[in-house]
């Protein structure tokens, strides 16, 4: 049986339900917590990068003012089990990396937990670190990919096991033969860091065997997951909470070392602890984007269309983990062409392993080799719009099958129109203004539409006032996810969103898998949707069999909700009037949502259009991003104004990965470089351009019940070539080095 409601409150621009408590600073986050006996954690990371530590003199740690406890590998208890890196990231343990620290005395990266100092106020533990002395044998190390291009492997799989290390399809070799133009190019990366604005941290409450964890985090489920795991406890016997967090954009979906630490520390001391990583250390302990290097050879035929792909990767890994961010694999499924071949190559080095950090792979891959379609188009002689038309897959490459849906050719002409491209003198360096030379750009953009690999859950409330709320465990990491399910459950209720509360951030409630991949309102809408809908259904199924009903005996299918309205023909009842009627107080239903299991029918993905304009300063090396526009199809659009901010945020970290954010191992040290704000620079307001938004709809009922595909990451996808294709058109240069600083343009 299905009843009725209609949309009302999805789609609509409205603000953000945590908005005032942010920026008014009400809003708790995970460090902000009030405990009474509350105990201060200082993690001390180890100074050298190879090695192992011979010695932790602690004794003037431990003599100053307030100090409860300083824990090494020499006294900290062994963790109850290995960790292992994930092969998913719901329903298993997500450490961030195999290896643990403080178990035993050797040091594989510099950062690398060598010591937690325990005392009675943040400012005490942080001096009492000072004074720790910690010596060390130092052995040589490798960081950088001079040091490691030497002893290189292809492993089977990378990125935790998600993705393979290497994909073939085709002959590359005979689909470049066969081409009339080839184009190669080579492109080297730094490294990048996170860097959200709340640092990770973790507040730790021991009650008898109960861990209650305030974390920052993606997904309080796998936080819930991991902890238990390695200190060998029960699931029930651990909660997390996670009601506020300041962004993450990856750092925070994998459960890195310090939350675990955190744990122990507060059990050692029998007091709640709080542990906060400073920035300096949020550079050397929740993962990062891996420096690298890529290589694009592209094949095609007079009229443009692609003959073959050839994409290659070379990072650092660390000496534990075979993790790649899989940078070949928009490539490998994007334009329609017959040979392809990518290449994840890797090597051991002194470095935690890598992580998720903003569309991992597609936003480096794509970048790579939107510039190579770039200069392809420029050969050809074709308009860059033309030269990606030409090539639009109608099915997956990779798998054969059709797209659940596409609206990519719409994504290239209503970005087009916006953006202004059709006057475009695709002549590089001749639009000159006062001492800027003026360019444009544009690329394609596509995130993969990932589904979780387990059940989502959700729980709605409906009290006799008419008033909602609706719950499930997943935190708002700064999305609006908190905003945007009320309006889905209030639809599906078929009540003013007014009166619906979402209630979320914590594993008493049902469980949603963390929020990665761009995964989040796909799959929290749909069991948010399924509990809202179970509820609405059962309350229906009330009030017809319910003699005091003016509904009494119709048809349920034939009843429509609205404004908590029961309407069936000329009949209708409240859902207020039904609860008092029967003396409910309230009426419950859970929901859960199976994602569809790769049966082979469709094949998943979001498209978009990026476009840029830029002025570059010949004389003083100087580039300006003047406007960006990018168009997406995202599916349905739950809220415009959250999504749009999404988008808008995602087309700026293109910005910064295009021309502003770097970071360096010292190859001596094996340190990283910059480790501040002030030296790893981030895009801030004056860096940014007017950024025009387009989302174009598209519908899809393959992907979830409300044909979410997801506006988290594929902002960020494109953007950076778009940038650097205009670059090229201001300037007649190619820079391959990311990003592109002002020496590479004097
Ligand atoms: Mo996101 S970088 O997939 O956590």
């Amino acid at each position: 049986m299905t009843t009725t409601t209609t949309t009302t409150a999805v789609g609509q621009p409205l603000d953000r339900v945590d908005g005032r408590a942010k920026v008014t600073g009400s809003a708790r986050y995970s460090a902000e917590i009030p405990i009474p006996g509350m105990a201060y954690a200082c993690l001390v990371g180890s100074r050298v990068a190879s090695g192992h530590v011979t010695g932790i003199d602690t004794s003037a740690a431990r003599a100053e003012e307030g100090v409860l406890a300083v824990l090494t590998h020499q006294n900290l208890p062994r963790i109850a089990e290995q960790p292992s890196l994930i092969p998913s990231l719901d329903g298993t343990a997500a450490p961030g990396q195999s290896f643990f620290p403080l178990q035993d005395d050797v040091i594989h990266y510099a950062g690398q937990p060598v010591a937690i100092v325990v005392a009675d106020t943040w400012e005490r533990a942080r001096h009492a670190a000072s004074v720790l002395r910690v010596s060390y044998a130092e052995t040589p190390s490798v960081t950088t990919l001079e040091q490691g291009r030497i002893q290189t492997y292809v492993p089977d799989r990378i990125f935790g096991g998600l993705m393979p290390g290497r994909i073939r399809r085709g002959n590359v070799e005979a689909g470049l033969a066969r081409a009339d133009v080839r184009v190669e190019a080579a492109f080297t990366y730094a490294a990048n860091h996170h860097n959200p604005l709340e640092a990770a941290s973790t507040t730790a409450v021991w009650d008898g065997g109960e861990l209650v964890l305030y974390d920052s985090t993606q997904g309080v489920n796998a936080t819930q997951i991991t902890v238990a795991r390695l200190l060998g406890l029960p699931l029930s016997k651990v909660r997390v909470i996670s009601h506020y967090v300041g962004g993450s954009f990856g750092c925070k979906a994998m459960v890195h070392a310090h939350v675990t630490l955190a744990a122990m520390a507060a059990r050692e001391v029998g007091r709640p602890v709080r542990l906060m990583l400073s920035r300096e250390q949020m550079f050397t302990s929740v993962g990062h984007r891996e420096e690298q290097e890529q290589s694009v050879a592209l094949g095609a035929a007079r009229d443009g269309r692609l003959t073959a792909i050839r994409h290659h990767k070379l990072s650092p890994t660390s000496f534990f983990d075979d993790w790649a961010e899989p940078s070949v694999s928009a490539s490998s499924d994007f334009y329609a062409c017959p040979d392809f071949e990518g290449v994840h190559r890797v090597f051991r080095a002194n470095t935690m392993t890598p992580t998720f950090m903003r569309a991992p792979g597609e936003a480096s891959g794509m970048l790579a080799l939107e510039c190579a379609m770039d200069e392809l188009a420029q050969e050809l002689g074709l308009d860059p719009i033309e030269l990606r038309l030409r090539n639009h897959a109608e099915v997956s490459p990779a798998s054969g099958l059709p797209w659940s849906s596409s609206g990519f050719r719409e994504c290239c002409r209503r970005g087009a129109e916006r953006f202004g491209w059709a006057d475009r003198d695709p002549r590089p360096g001749l639009r000159r203004e006062g001492n800027w030379l003026i360019g444009t750009g544009m690329a394609s953009a596509c995130y993969p539409v990932v589904a979780p690999g387990s059940p989502q859950r959700a729980r709605a409330r409906l009290y006799a006032d008419g008033t909602a709320v609706v719950q499930a465990a997943t935190p708002d990491f700064g999305t609006g996810v908190a905003t945007v399910m009320a309006q889905v459950a209030a639809d599906a209720l078929g009540i003013p969103v007014d009166r619906c509360r979402f209630e979320n951030g914590d594993t008493d409630l049902p469980s949603i898998a963390t929020a990665a991949g761009s995964a989040g309102a796909g799959m929290i809408s749909a069991a948010v949707h399924s509990a809202a809908t179970a509820l609405r259904n059962q309350l229906v199924l009330h009030a017809v069999m319910d003699a005091g009903s003016p509904l009494h005996g119709v048809d349920p299918g034939g009843v429509v909700v609205r404004n908590g309205v029961l309407t069936a023909g000329s009949a209708s009842d409240t859902y207020t009037d039904l609860l008092h009627r029967t003396s409910q107080p309230d009426a419950e239903a859970s929901g859960t949502w199976s994602p569809p299991r790769g049966d082979g029918e469709f094949a998943m993905m979001t498209f978009g259009a990026q476009f840029a304009e830029v002025a570059v300063d010949p004389e003083l090396g100087l580039v300006r991003v003047r406007r960006m526009t990018g168009a997406f199809a995202p599916g349905r659009v739950l809220n415009p104004r959250t999504a749009r901010s999404q988008l808008m945020g995602g087309m700026l970290w293109g910005l910064g990965q295009a021309l502003l954010e770097a970071d360096h191992m010292h190859p001596r040290t094996g340190r990283w470089a910059s480790t501040s704000l002030g030296e790893y620079l981030v895009a801030v307001n004056a860096d940014a351009p007017d950024v025009d938004v387009e989302l174009v709809e598209v519908e899809d009922d393959v992907v979830n019940p409300l044909g979410v595909k997801g506006v988290g990451e594929i902002g960020q996808v494109g953007a950076g070539a778009a940038i650097a294709n205009a670059v090229h058109h201001a300037t007649g240069r190619r820079v391959r080095k990311i990003p592109i600083t002002i020496e590479d343009l004097l």
